[in-house]
């Protein structure tokens, strides 16, 4: 059966360009419920800790100054199929490569500064929530 719940982070870009109310609104429309939401600044180690899979790759150490330039907005999202229909709505990581009318495609600037965040796996989006919300935070 498939999870109903995903992870995502709207990015340091996306927030400081004011974007953070149009992603929403998307994220909504699109029938996602939001369940938990925080705006939140990670420091550099901390966002370190949250891209740790990907520690061996040559964009790691990038990757974790850009996620501590700015503050980012954490949420857990509701919906049926949730994980592989939110990366449907945000699109391709590369937003060269993203769909028309996808969040990535309308908000991002480049690979890296690609506006938002999408859980890969059920077990992920589990994970990912943890490391920012507790249970009494999630309604
Ligand atoms: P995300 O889906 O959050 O997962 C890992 C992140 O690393 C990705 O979005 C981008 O922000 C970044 N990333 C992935 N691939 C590259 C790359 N080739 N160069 C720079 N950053 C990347």
């Amino acid at each position: 059966m498939a999870g109903n719940k995903t992870f995502s982070m709207i990015k340091p870009d996306a927030v400081a360009e004011g974007n953070t109310g149009a992603i929403l609104k998307m994220i909504e429309d699109a029938g996602f419920k939001i369940v938990a939401m925080k705006k939140t600044l990670l420091t550099k180690e901390r966002a370190g800790q949250f891209y740790e899979v990907h520690k061996e790759r040559p964009f790691y150490e990038d990757l974790r100054s850009y996620m501590s330039s700015g503050p980012i907005v954490a949420l857990i999202l509701e919906k049926e199929n949730a994980v592989a229909d939110f990366r449907k709505l945000i699109g391709a990581t590369d937003p060269a490569k993203a769909e028309e009318g996808t969040i990535r495609k309308l908000f991002a600037k480049s690979i890296e500064a690609n506006a938002v965040h999408g859980s890969d796996a059920d077990e992920t989006a589990e994970n990912e929530g943890s490391f920012f919300f507790s249970h009494t935070e999630r309604f």
